[in-house]
């Protein structure tokens, strides 16, 4: 296959995607790991010049009494820890005399078609004719710990997943810190990309320039969170949203996390990413293995866009699964918003009669549908219908759901407990908590401790049997607090700094036989909106609700962050009503559908309630997304113009694969008086063919639209919206 070669004399594996080239040199007797280079695609492996071992009197074997000089500045590829590197390391340990040093060197190599699955972890994948792995064996010969390096270099995209496996063949020690990838490259004049924000606004992107000192990005949280997301992008000083070098880096996982970046003195930047090193201890007996979760590297000279893309292809290619991979998604009605607490029956069957001759295809129930949930004070744990409310049964109440041509979803929190709930009375060491201290509330509810297999079992179970009970489609599994109280009332003293990422794995095993026993059914992963909107669930669901926020206005910031990453496929987007619930903004009901369109898009509103010239639109809004879905989920997606930076429109493209077709959505946020129209200059389109924008006579030429552009007429008033469909004839 040869896009992993090992040059022998060398000692320098190079490793080629399509278009970017990834090389690692073995030096010096110590046989250190050295980062020679990433970057555009080269024809020659030999530029093992590059790791400056000849530069300075520095090496080790040549010089050794200044080798704290060679260990601070020589490109590792995985840095180990208090052996003379000073800047940050990926990996420390702490052995039963205190230690805390490692330091590792090449022992041995693999290098195999396809890319091995990573135990209770979401990873990418891809068949032996898709991808090639290379693993590096490494040792810790005084602690007698092996760290294996794991690439998996993908054919089709310029992707290269890395994650790291430690085995102790040593003593007892501890890990405090294993990240999962690591990069050492000289500074381009390097800005960097990251994505922050807060329940309601999710994913909102900055910038800024990479100076000397430390810089970074986490969660401590228990959770990927609102706050920041696990991902960042090095863009060079001179590259563009179409040109230039970019850097992208992504952790598929759920948990904890860092996210850092460092310039060192010799203007060299290191960056790294992997679980959170805070409150992070786990045990590794003589025998015992610890895998990372992996990091997804992106290398482009494409510019944002074609970062975007590389992301977008592998997560659609080989990181979602099941039945609705490629699949358009029903259109559901959510009645949240419609509703809250406040439902029974006969109102849902009522919002299900009126969405169904409008043409929408299931009915979600959310929260409140058990125990005595009336409010968000009380039940979660006790997943028993509530039939005060809904009469009938759950049975009865999907049959006749599905009686009107629709399927049925519902609404779940299993990974939660109330204090007020039978569960918490048979079971209160089920919650996670520390001994003789009152845990913290958040939302009046308690987490459940997931590492222990029997709460695993009940939570999962509840789910399942209500699932069996039923002909239900889809399933919301949210979450609605972050983690505190650190402890489980299981795991031994030794153990409990273990309990973060054992959290996480638990959540992913529930996740796994969820679809696993339920192959045909639709997941939607949420936390308070889009706090967990991560490549680690997106392993178990297709789709993830984005936020909470469903203003239109804000959403255009919240989607162009997440589609940054994330297919379009992916993002839960509803219209809501208006004033909107969570911000008061009136937005007309066009504009609230066009930019749902641009996620599954769906409703959630009281479709009895909602003024006749809104329902009228529905049958519309529920038209184009049969027409332009597939479109949307599989095309390509272009930034033209961002609202966040210019505050005034946005505007964003789907081009399908064969570039035959192309939406465009236009958002005129605020309007501006005496200006007439905006040029947009089109992207992803074939120069060399011919265009119509549906509903016009005239014909443009590909080049036209890309380099010359179309004028979009001003239109009246804030918050408009246009929707323009450009064909090839
Ligand atoms: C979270 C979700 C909402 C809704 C509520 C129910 O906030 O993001 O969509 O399901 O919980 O309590």
């Amino acid at each position: 296959m040869g896009a992993i070669t090992f040059y022998e004399q060398d000692r320098i594996f190079k490793l080629d995607t399509p278009n970017s080239s990834y090389v690692i040199g073995i030096v010096d007797e110590e046989n250190f790991v050295g980062h020679v280079y990433y970057g555009k695609k080269l024809r020659d492996y030999r530029i093992g010049y590059l790791l400056r071992t000849k530069e300075g009197p520095f090496v080790p074997s040549e010089n050794n009494r200044d080798r704290t000089s060679f260990l601070d500045s020589f490109p590792m590829e995985y840095p180990g820890n208090g052996v003379g590197d000073y800047r940050r390391s990926s990996i420390a340990v702490k052995t039963a005399g205190g230690h805390v040093a490692v330091s590792l060197s090449y022992v041995s190599h693999r290098i195999y078609p396809g890319k091995p699955m990573l135990p209770g972890l979401p990873a990418t994948f891809g068949a032996e004719k898709e991808c090639e792995t290379l693993e590096l064996l490494c040792e810790d010969k005084v602690l007698g710990l092996q760290v294996v390096l794991l690439y998996t270099v993908f054919l089709d995209v310029d992707v290269i997943a890395r994650s790291v496996r430690v085995v102790n063949q040593g003593e007892p020690l501890y890990l405090t810190k294993v990240l999962s990838a690591n990069l050492d490259m000289d500074n381009k004049d390097f800005e960097l990309l990251t994505l922050h924000g807060s329940w309601a606004r999710e994913r909102m992107m900055q910038w800024r320039k990479v100076g000397k000192g430390f810089c970074g990005l986490e969660s401590v949280r228990g959770e990927t969170s609102h706050q920041d997301h696990p991902f960042m992008a090095l863009k060079a000083g001179d590259a563009t949203q179409t040109n230039g070098e970019v850097y992208g880096m992504h952790f598929v996982y759920s948990g904890n996390f860092l996210a850092q970046v460092e310039l060192n003195q010799h203007d060299v930047i290191r960056a790294a990413m992997g679980i959170h090193p805070e409150n992070f201890c786990w045990k590794l007996e003589k025998g015992e293995e610890f895998q990372t979760p992996e990091v997804v590297l992106v290398y482009t000279n494409g510019g944002m866009d074609d970062m975007t893309h590389q992301f977008h292809e592998l997560y659609r290619n080989h990181l979602i699964r099941g039945e609705y991979k490629n699949k358009k998604r029903p259109i559901l009605i959510n009645n949240w918003e419609a509703t809250y607490f406040d439902f029974d029956t006969e109102k849902l069957l009522s919002i299900a009669k009126k969405a169904a001759e409008l043409g929408i295809e299931m009915l979600v129930m959310d929260d409140g549908w058990f125990g005595h949930r009336n409010d968000d004070n009380t039940s979660l744990g006790d997943w028993f219908v509530n039939e005060n409310k809904i009469k009938g049964g759950l049975k009865y109440l999907v049959d006749e759901v599905n009686k009107l041509g629709m399927k049925f979803g519902i609404w779940f929190e299993p990974e939660m407990i109330s204090p007020d709930s039978e569960l918490y009375k048979a079971h209160p060491d089920w919650a996670i908590r520390v001994p003789n201290r009152t845990p913290s509330l958040c939302r009046n509810q308690y987490v459940l401790d997931l590492t222990r297999k029997e709460v695993r079992d009940y939570a999962y179970e509840c789910v399942a049997k209500i699932l069996r009970s039923a002909n239900i489609e889809y399933v919301k599994w949210d979450m609605n607090r972050q983690l505190s109280d650190i402890g489980s009332m299981e795991l031994p003293a030794d153990r409990q700094g273990e309990l973060y990422h054992r959290y996480v794995l638990g959540l992913y095993e529930m996740q796994e036989r969820l679809v696993t026993e339920f192959p045909h059914l639709l997941l939607e992963n949420c936390s308070g909106g889009g706090a967990r909107f991560d490549p680690g669930m997106l392993y178990y669901s297709p789709q993830i609700w984005c936020s909470d926020d469903t203003d239109a206005v804000e959403r255009l910031k919240i989607q162009e962050g997440t589609a940054l990453i994330y297919p379009l496929s992916t993002m839960g987007a509803h219209v809501s009503d208006c004033p909107n619930h969570t911000v008061g903004r009136v937005t007309p009901f066009e504009t609230r559908g066009h930019v749902a369109l641009a996620g599954t898009f769906g409703y959630e509103l009281d479709i009895t309630k909602i003024p006749e010239e809104d329902k009228k639109l529905i049958p519309e809004q529920v038209a184009m997304y049969h027409k332009y879905n597939d479109l949307v989920r599989e095309g390509d997606y272009y930034r033209i113009a961002s609202y966040q930076e210019n505050h005034y429109f946005d505007c964003y493209e789907v081009v399908s694969k064969d570039k035959n077709e192309a939406l465009i959505t236009f958002v005129q946020v605020l309007n501006r008086p005496n200006y007439r129209s905006r040029r947009i200059c089109l992207k992803g389109l074939d120069p060399e063919k011919n265009y119509r924008i549906e509903g016009e006579k005239e014909i443009y030429a590909g080049d036209t639209l890309l380099y010359a552009g179309i004028q979009i007429a001003n239109l009246w008033g804030d918050f408009q919206s246009k929707l323009l469909h450009i064909v090839s004839c």
